[in-house]
């Protein structure tokens, strides 16, 4: 199956996912305020979800407790039109709550419950051109595995400090692997960010990371900025608090670039996981 490939024809779309098996490494402020800056551009944008903390839920100003979710989406308890709401800026949310790990509980018992999110996300697949989903910490479980089965793209998030190149080898074995069980076939792309450029050891990574993974390196970083770390508190993206600050002139760069390359991956990706066998080296 090589989802990307078949997107290619209708320009269709995207499904980017955040992974990497740490916490704390700026997946979620990365995948909101992708999301918001891809929204400023005029695409279409849903934001999906995947971690039972809600952080991504909470960073746009939603309360995942009221209403439903992806929690239900997966428990086959509602329908994802019935669970996407309206975010700020124009973003539009599948929003998440703890109820959340039921799912992963009873995913035991369910066929193929890797499939689920990939299915629910077909019946919306003409009303967005850009899905992006943030995922749980865990790389191995249920959750992130829906994930990794929807995706065209799946975007690592590295955290420019110490064990960042080690990390992210290690987390990109991991998508290989998953990407090896599952059949698939989908592009992956890293991102650095939490860049202090005022340190060397910080730019000397930086040169590493873009010497070992090359073409599928972005080459807009995103720096470590006060900004994005107000703006979640107050339920909205970067660019809608400051348009002017650095974080936002950042993510509108990884947007710019975040277009370019997925219609490319349409086409050839540099670096893909699974049946290809492409990422054996690293
Ligand atoms: N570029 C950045 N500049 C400043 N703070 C950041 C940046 N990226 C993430 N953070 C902060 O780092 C912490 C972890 O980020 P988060 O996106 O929640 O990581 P993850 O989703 O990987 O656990 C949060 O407090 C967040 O505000
Ligand atoms: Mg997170």
């Amino acid at each position: 199956m090589n989802l990307s490939r078949s997107h290619s024809s209708g320009g269709r779309m995207q499904i980017l996912t955040f992974v990497n098996q740490k916490g704390g490494c700026g997946k979620t402020t990365t995948a909101i305020n992708l999301a918001g800056a891809l929204a400023a551009r005029g695409e279409r944008v849903l934001v999906v979800d995947l971690d039972p903390q809600a952080h991504a839920t909470m960073g746009l100003g939603c309360d995942g407790s009221e209403g439903d979710t992806v929690a239900e989406v997966l428990l086959d308890e509602a329908y994802i039109e019935q669970a996407i709401r309206s975010a700020p800026g124009g973003l539009d949310l599948l929003p998440s709550k703890p109820r959340l790990n039921e799912f992963e509980e009873r995913s035991e018992r369910l066929i193929h419950p890797e499939q689920r999110l990939r299915i629910a996300l077909d019946a919306v697949r003409d009303r967005y051109d850009y899905v992006i989903v943030d995922c749980p910490p865990r790389t191995d479980g249920v959750l992130c595995a829906n994930a990794m089965y929807a995706c065209t793209t799946a975007l690592l998030v590295v955290e420019t400090g110490a064990f960042a190149l080690q990390g992210a080898l290690q987390a990109l074995k991991v998508l290989d692997e998953v990407g090896e069980n599952q059949g698939r076939d989908y592009a992956i792309r890293v991102v650095g960010t939490l860049f202090d450029r005022r340190t060397r050891f910080a730019r000397e990574l930086l040169v590493a990371l873009h010497g070992r993974f090359g073409e599928a390196m972005f080459d807009t970083v995103i720096r470590t900025s006060v900004r994005l770390r107000e703006a979640p508190a107050l339920g909205v993206t970067v660019n809608l608090l400051d348009p002017s600050c650095r974080a936002t002139a950042d993510f509108a760069a990884l947007a710019a670039e975040v277009v370019e390359v997925t219609a490319q991956d349409a086409e050839a990706s540099p670096l893909s996981a699974g049946v290809s066998g492409a990422t054996t080296d690293y």
